[in-house]
């Protein structure tokens, strides 16, 4: 079992982690009309990963960003890139997104009846895998695919679109999965939150073991603010903290 710096203690005992929770920007919430200055921004503020929706207009009733974006973006920065599909049958994409290299591929459990199988494709095709869970579906999910991925995201809203309100049961969800992986003693895969990580949200996904924050309209693109004070604002709401 890998730990990446998490320190716990056997079972029964106090539990102490120093977790650095990073910060992902949606890139599908930038500014399209001048991507490149949004991108300078994200990388003066040191940004931790561009997170990248594609969206194919069946598993979520909306289109978003593609493979033409995608290489506008390899072009323009170093950055690296969380490729989330939110696409049926992501088998057929999952070959053509690797070869951007991104940091994990994550792929709805809802969107495939081969997650295994999927996952394991990623895997080979040499990225990090992770499985993506819509707001109702259920934990039971995970029980016998912890071996085959590295990030867990949980939809805090129902995919498809930006500036929705969360929904609250997954937040309890986000914490049960902590528990969840904890107890199985994989406490080593990333637990990613995705929609509205709003300002007010941070403190409680945090708290509930999130570790990596997708930041989108409701705080890194959020009005009022340039992007260099809202990465600030969110890095001092999720800063390094010991959580007991
Ligand atoms: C859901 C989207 C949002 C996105 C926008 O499909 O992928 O989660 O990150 O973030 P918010 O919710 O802040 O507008
Ligand atoms: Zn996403």
């Amino acid at each position: 079992m890998r730990q990446d710096g998490l320190r716990q203690e056997k079972k029964g005992e106090t539990r102490c982690m120093k977790r650095t929770v990073k910060l992902e920007a949606s890139l599908a919430c930038a500014n399209l009309k001048n991507l490149e200055e949004d991108i300078r921004q994200l990388e003066r503020a040191e940004i931790d990963f561009f997170h990248f929706d594609i969206m194919d207009g069946r598993f979520v009733p909306n289109f978003a960003l593609d493979f033409a974006v995608l290489d506008a973006v390899r072009e323009l920065s170093d950055t690296e890139v969380v490729c989330h599909l939110m696409i049926e049958e992501p088998e057929r994409y999952i070959d053509r997104t690797a070869t951007y290299e991104p940091a994990f591929i994550s792929i709805h459990a809802e969107a495939t009846p081969h997650v295994q199988r999927a996952l394991r494709q990623i895997r080979d095709s040499g990225v990090r895998p992770g499985i993506a869970l819509n707001p109702a579906t259920p934990l039971s999910c995970l029980s016998y695919i912890l071996d085959d991925i590295e990030l867990i995201t949980v939809m805090t809203v129902n995919p498809g679109f930006a500036g929705q309100e969360l929904v609250p049961a997954a937040i309890r969800k986000l914490a049960d999965i902590r528990k969840l992986i904890d107890d199985a003693g994989y406490s080593h895969i990333e637990l990613e939150v995705d929609g509205n990580v709003s300002f007010q949200n941070i403190p409680v996904m945090v708290a509930s073991g999130a570790t990596m924050l997708v930041g989108g309209t409701s705080s890194v693109f959020s009005r009022g603010h340039t992007i260099g004070e809202a990465v600030a604002k969110v890095r001092e709401l999720s800063g390094p903290r010991t959580v007991q």
